[in-house]
């Protein structure tokens, strides 16, 4: 017993000789003190040891695991101790911390809501296809819905997606039927700049595909989103729309929570602000995603989260989103 508990020692003498990072030093540590070590082993077998023999080893054993550790202890004060840390007084040590972008915010809590209802979150490529952005959701060539999503065409043939909606073809490829996955993700459009409009801006695509789903499940689970990102009853209204990749199709408006109804500009004195383009999945759309349109039925949307967040946080004016004003984002620290 004594031979074997020398070695140890001496071993760890050897092995604490060399050239050692603070990572080989724990790594020693635990081989040589650890759960699983040789004399964690000593300590174990005792208790089957003559009361003699427990009282000859016990102290023994106890003591040597303690100098085994201060052997070690030694070896990683001494390496803290050869660290240089200097501390320089002149540089400013205020913490900055970021923040969230508002549109980062409310897309975060639009998937967190949708999540809890079962949504999978899933996201398209910006630079898209002209397919995946309009021919698969049943806006041929010379279809006019086109002028209004005028877009960036790119040299390699390809676009910069006017809309979340490419997801509803991509996923309906990638996960078949039933479906249900939200979209949260950036869209450009060529628009003349003012306080509404931007080219760059937030949109969140949803879709749900099953057997017998219709438009009540739409409102139902619009309103549940909505009250909880308002954190308040929010009204809904549903007006007859059009979008090819949708029939029948609706605007759904919700009332202005700058004004509370009454009307004021942001609403145009309305009351109202149009807020999702939503509808039942056109048989056209899909059959392009390859789901049989007499088996199955479904629901989509498309709410604007640039505009969502400019509801939530009374932002007038669009182009402060874009801007990377520093001073205007912080506001927004949460
Ligand atoms: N993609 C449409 C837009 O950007 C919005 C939209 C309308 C999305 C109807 C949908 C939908 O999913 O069903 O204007």
């Amino acid at each position: 017993m004594e031979e074997k508990i020398a070695k140890i020692k001496e071993n760890l003498k050897q092995e604490l000789k060399k050239d050692l990072k603070e990572a080989d030093i724990l790594n020693i540590k635990s081989m040589y003190v650890g759960k699983k070590s040789e004399i964690q082993e000593l300590l174990a077998s005792l208790k089957d040891m003559s009361v003699e023999d427990k009282r000859k080893y016990g102290s023994l054993i106890n003591s040597t695991k303690k100098e085994l550790e201060e052997l070690i202890n030694k070896k990683l004060e001494d390496m803290e101790n050869k660290l240089d840390i200097s501390f320089d007084d002149t540089v400013d040590y205020e913490v900055k911390t970021g923040s969230l972008h508002p549109v980062t915010i409310v897309a975060k809590e639009v998937t967190d809501i949708l999540k809890r209802m079962g949504f999978t979150v899933v996201s398209g490529p910006e630079m898209e296809t002209e397919y995946y952005n309009f021919e698969a959701l049943n806006i041929p060539k010379d279809h006019p819905a086109r002028d209004m999503q005028d877009t960036y065409y790119l040299d390699n043939g390809m676009l910069l997606r006017t809309q979340t909606s490419d997801n509803q073809i991509h996923a309906m490829e990638k996960y078949g039927a039933p479906l249900r996955i939200c979209a949260p993700g950036r869209t450009f459009r060529n628009e003349d700049l003012d306080a509404n409009h931007e080219n760059t801006f937030f949109q969140i695509e949803g879709m749900v595909i099953d057997k017998g789903v219709s438009t009540p499940n739409l409102m139902y689970v619009m309103e549940c989103v909505l009250s909880e990102v308002f954190k308040t009853d929010v009204k809904v209204r549903l007006r007859p729309g059009f979008f090819p990749f949708t029939e029948p199709s609706y605007e759904m408006d919700i009332s202005c929570v700058m004004c509370g109804g009454k009307g004021c500009p942001t609403c145009k004195n309305e009351g109202w602000i149009e807020l999702i383009g939503c509808g039942m999945v056109h048989p056209n759309v899909l059959r392009a995603g390859g789901i049989d349109p007499d088996v199955y039925t479904g629901f989509a949307f498309g709410i604007g989260l640039t505009r969502l967040a400019m509801m939530k946080y009374k932002i007038n004016d669009i182009r402060y989103l874009n801007s990377g004003d520093i001073r205007y984002l912080k506001e927004f620290k949460i």
